[in-house]
């Protein structure tokens, strides 16, 4: 879905954020990187609510990358025990409480753990029709997103492939295009998050490490957004 809404001067509507810099985290506190990744799930609530406070209706964190299966066998269990435990404690009784959000899991779920993976299907049955949703991506790549979304426009027949057709078959089509994309951990690059829905989004790299992440931080983001001009390739109006 594309975000049609060109004015920049309220909260982003969609707002997406990759969540880097755990394992340094840990790492300079003299503690195993899962210590991070611990610490980095305490940080995504905090994330969640001040989101919903400012207008966020869609908010999409990148939590594993299709290349993250690449780090050693301990980390990558580590990181999916964690996500598993972080969603049945605290994810399933935020959306239990709270009619309004829902959380979806774009990424391909079919390597995931099973109990993970039934817990994300469970997860997302329950959020269907909420109108604030939160992202989880999860075994997400940008460049899978965009073949599986071909692959599965052809298989029904839907050619010759369009931008329309193609954003409709990605795992994101329940939501609009990011508007603002922040990353933390002072990285400059994509690393193969939303490659074709960030075409036009506005980027902010945060030095933060994820897990020191605030409310402030995220409000001084969508402040600094609501500076940025938006042309979409045109001329300023
Ligand atoms: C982000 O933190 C979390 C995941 C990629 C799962 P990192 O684990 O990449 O932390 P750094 O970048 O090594 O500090
Ligand atoms: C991006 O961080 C992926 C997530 C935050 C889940 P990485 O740490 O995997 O990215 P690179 O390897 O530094 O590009
Ligand atoms: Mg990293």
């Amino acid at each position: 879905m594309q975000n049609t809404d060109k004015s920049n001067k309220a909260s982003p509507l969609s707002v997406a954020i990759i969540m880097d810099g755990n394992g340094r985290w840990a790492t300079r506190r003299g503690l195993p990187r899962t210590e991070g990744h611990l610490a980095g799930a305490e940080a995504v609530e905090t994330v969640i609510r001040t989101a919903k406070d400012e207008g966020v209706r869609y908010l999409t964190l990148f939590a594993f990358s299709t290349e993250n299966w690449k780090r050693p066998r301990e980390e990558v269990d580590a990181i999916m025990e964690l996500v598993y435990r972080y969603l049945k404690a605290k994810a399933l009784p935020m959306i239990e409480k709270d009619p309004e959000l829902g959380i979806m899991f774009p990424g391909d779920k079919s390597p995931l753990p099973q109990r993970l993976r039934e817990l994300c299907l469970y997860t997302e049955r329950l959020s269907r029709g909420r109108q604030s949703i939160v992202s989880i991506a999860l075994n997400y790549g940008g460049r899978a997103d965009i073949v599986n979304a071909a692959n599965s426009a052809i298989g029904k027949g839907e050619l010759p492939l369009n931008e329309e057709i193609i954003s409709r078959h990605l795992y994101t089509s329940y939501m609009p295009d990011p508007d603002l994309v922040i990353r933390t951990g002072g990285e400059h690059r994509i690393s193969n998050f939303l490659l074709w829905q960030s075409a036009y989004s506005e980027y902010i790299i945060l030095d933060t490490l994820w897990p020191d992440i605030s409310s402030g931080h995220l409000r001084e983001c969508i402040s600094e957004y609501n500076t940025r001009v938006r042309r979409f390739g045109g001329l300023k109006s």
